[in-house]
């Protein structure tokens, strides 16, 4: 990488004033050339361009963000920073981002409402550009404050807001849960259980909602044969201290599969059913849902449903670019298509 180049005065900032009289132009032409390039002929420009590297200048985005009342910042406000499916997420935001030149900061409601709305509140008072948004539950109170604050958003990861609100972008959940309750019934389980996390989130109850179609269309009364169990949050100690509320009712009642509404879930699941001597897939099938890093890397691998993490980032960010600069916005609604990817957590029921 090319070192930083050593500016001929370190004693003070370079100003845009510095550039211009070093390249025998007005301050204005500095910033075409620095902010609409198509603007100057090609000799001024490269003068500039090399006054700025000699000079070592860089731009004072507070400066810009005090003419135009935005900053050259977006937030990107998760469920739950620690969960590998937001780094995914994450940096198709910041791809699509960086390349217009915007900052992406990054905030963690961790699933708290009082969280939700700290953040919220530091990014209208950073006067961020926009946000792309997991909230915490069903409302949206928090975000229709932003937005009345001038700071526009785009919802990830959620079905139930209409394009008559804001843009959303969402793998269809309910298509994942189905794609899993099929997998399951293709096995010959009919004694399932969804982990899912907390009732409050949309996508957990669009993930059951599917299992239980699949069962339907088997034939299944799905109130007979699947179980939800709710945790608070939907991280791996949350699906660990939930596997004896699963075996609970001894081994004649013990499921023959169970569904968990993250990976997070069903790798403390695996952790929890291992520590009690049962194997998977030989005692119960485990299936989870985003596949992420370390889904392949278990053994067994985990059957789950996939989610395109780094598209539905990059098209978050783009629908919020969309919002920010075109005049004739209009909210949109992507909705992206899970995939199932079979590995060996999940058997044929034997009986
Ligand atoms: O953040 C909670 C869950 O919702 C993630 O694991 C992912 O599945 C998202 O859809």
């Amino acid at each position: 990488m090319t070192p930083l180049p050593e500016s001929e005065d370190d004693s003070r900032s370079v100003g845009i004033s510095d550039v211009a009289a070093r390249a025998g132009v007005s301050p204005g032409t500095v910033s075409n050339v620095l902010n609409r390039p198509e603007r100057v002929a090609e000799p001024t420009r490269r003068r500039v361009e090399q006054a700025v590297r000699e000079l070592d200048y860089v731009p004072n985005s507070w400066g810009r963000s005090l003419r135009s009342g935005r900053s050259d910042s977006v937030g990107l406000l998760v469920l739950d920073v620690t969960n590998p499916f937001f780094t995914e997420v994450a940096r198709g935001v910041e791809d699509v981002a960086s390349e217009e030149g915007l900052a992406v900061v990054l905030l963690n409601s961790a699933e708290r409402q009082d969280r939700q709305q700290r953040s919220v509140r530091l990014l209208a008072e950073q006067r961020a550009a926009g946000a792309v948004v997991m909230p915490v539950d069903g409302g949206v109170d928090d975000l229709l404050w932003l937005r009345k604050q001038g700071v526009p958003w785009v919802l990830l990861d959620r079905g139930d807001v209409g394009a008559d609100v804001a843009c959303s972008v969402a793998v269809d959940n309910h298509a994942g849960g189905m794609a899993a309750g099929r997998h399951l019934v293709g096995l010959g389980h009919e004694r399932v259980i969804y982990l899912s996390g907390p009732s409050r989130l949309e996508q957990c109850r669009a993930r059951l909602a599917g299992l239980r179609a699949a069962l339907e269309e088997a034939g299944i009364d799905p109130d007979g044969a699947v179980r939800p169990v709710f945790t608070e949050q939907l991280n791996a100690e949350s699906g660990e201290k939930a596997v004896e509320e699963l075996l609970a009712g001894g081994p004649k009642r013990r499921p023959q599969a169970v569904f968990c509404a993250n990976d997070q879930l069903a790798l403390g699941v695996l952790k929890g059913l291992g520590g009690r001597g049962l194997g998977v897939p030989q005692d119960l099938s485990v299936v989870g849902y985003d596949d992420v890093g370390f889904a392949g890397l278990l053994h067994p691998g985990l059957t789950t449903v996939a989610q395109p993490k780094y598209e539905i980032g990059r098209a978050a960010m783009r629908l919020l670019l969309s919002e920010l600069n075109e005049t004739g916005h209009r909210h949109e609604r992507l909705r992206f298509a899970p995939e199932l990817i079979v590995r060996g957590s999940t058997a044929a029921y034997r009986g």
